[in-house]
C-alpha cells in the first residue's frame, strides 16, 4: 500500500520567490520556492506523530548525512515534544551515517559508507533510518541490507522527499513527507555541489544559479 504523503503534481510551478525571505547571497539563483519551510515543518510534525505512535519505548535514529541533517533534527525535536506532552516518551538516540552512492559521476549499486561502518549498537534496537531524498531507492535498498546484518529488532525508513520515478521501490518506505516529480531541488540541507544547504525552503534553482555553482 502506498504510504500517505503530500503529492506535488508535475505542473506545480512553485511559489514566486519574492513572496518569501531567503539568504541575500542566493538572489537570482532560485527559480521558485517549491516547498516553503513552514509547510515542511508542518508535515514533519505529522510524521513525528505517526512515529511516536508506532514505536514502543526507544528509538535509534540513523541519520543519513549530509542531506538528512535538517530533517533528522526537526523530526527528533517534534518526537521529543510529543513525548513530553503525551506521557509516552521514546528514549531517543541519534547516530549518523554518511553515504556515497556515486562513484565519479555514476550511480553505483555498491554502498560506500564513509566514517565508522560499525553499526553493532543497532543490535536488538528499534531503528528509524532518516533520509531527506529518495530517488531510485538503490542507496536505501543497499543501506537496509547492511543495517539488517546487525540484527536490529525492527527497522523503519522515513523519507522527507520521494521522487516520482517508474519502478521506485515504494515498499522501502514507512514514512513519506512529500512525493515530487523527478526534478532537482535544493535547500533544507539538500545541496547542489555543496551550495544551498543553508536555504530554509526547498527550492528549484535558476539557470543563473546552476551556472554559478557548476563544477
Ligand atoms: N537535490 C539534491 N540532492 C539530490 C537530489 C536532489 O533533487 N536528488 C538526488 N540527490
Ligand atoms: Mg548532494
Amino acid at each position: 500500500m502506498m504510504k500517505r504523503r503530500i503529492v506535488i503534481k508535475d505542473e506545480w510551478p512553485g511559489h514566486s520567490v519574492d513572496l518569501f525571505t531567503y539568504p541575500e547571497h542566493y538572489h537570482d539563483d532560485i527559480e521558485s520556492v517549491y516547498i516553503p519551510h513552514g509547510v515542511i515543518m508542518d508535515r514533519i510534525e505529522c510524521l513525528a506523530s505517526s512515529i511516536q505512535q508506532d514505536f514502543e519505548d526507544h528509538l535509534v535514529v540513523l541519520c543519513v548525512l549530509k542531506g538528512g541533517y535538517k530533517f533528522c533534527s526537526d523530526l527528533v525535536d517534534f518526537i521529543k515534544v510529543l513525548g513530553r506532552n503525551s506521557g509516552k516518551y521514546l528514549e531517543t538516540r541519534v547516530e549518523f551515517i554518511r553515504l556515497k552512492s556515486y562513484l565519479n559521476d555514476r550511480s553505483t549499486e555498491e554502498l560506500h559508507i564513509i566514517g565508522s561502518p560499525d553499526l553493532s549498537f543497532l543490535r536488538g534496537k528499534s531503528v528509524l533510518i532518516v533520509e531527506a531524498m529518495i530517488d531510485t531507492g538503490k542507496t536505501m535498498t543497499a543501506l537496509l541490507k547492511h543495517v539488517v546484518t546487525f540484527e536490529p529488532k525492527m527497522v523503519k525508513v522515513a523519507g522527507l522527499l520521494v521522487k516520482r520515478i517508474p519502478n521506485m521501490a515504494e515498499t522501502l518506505l514507512d514514512y513519506v513527507g512529500f512525493e515530487i516529480p523527478n526534478l532537482f531541488v535544493v535547500g533544507y540541507a539538500l545541496d547542489y555541489n555543496e551550495y544551498f544547504r543553508d536555504l530554509n525552503h526547498i527550492c528549484v534553482i535558476s539557470r543563473t544559479g546552476k551556472l554559478k555553482y557548476k563544477v
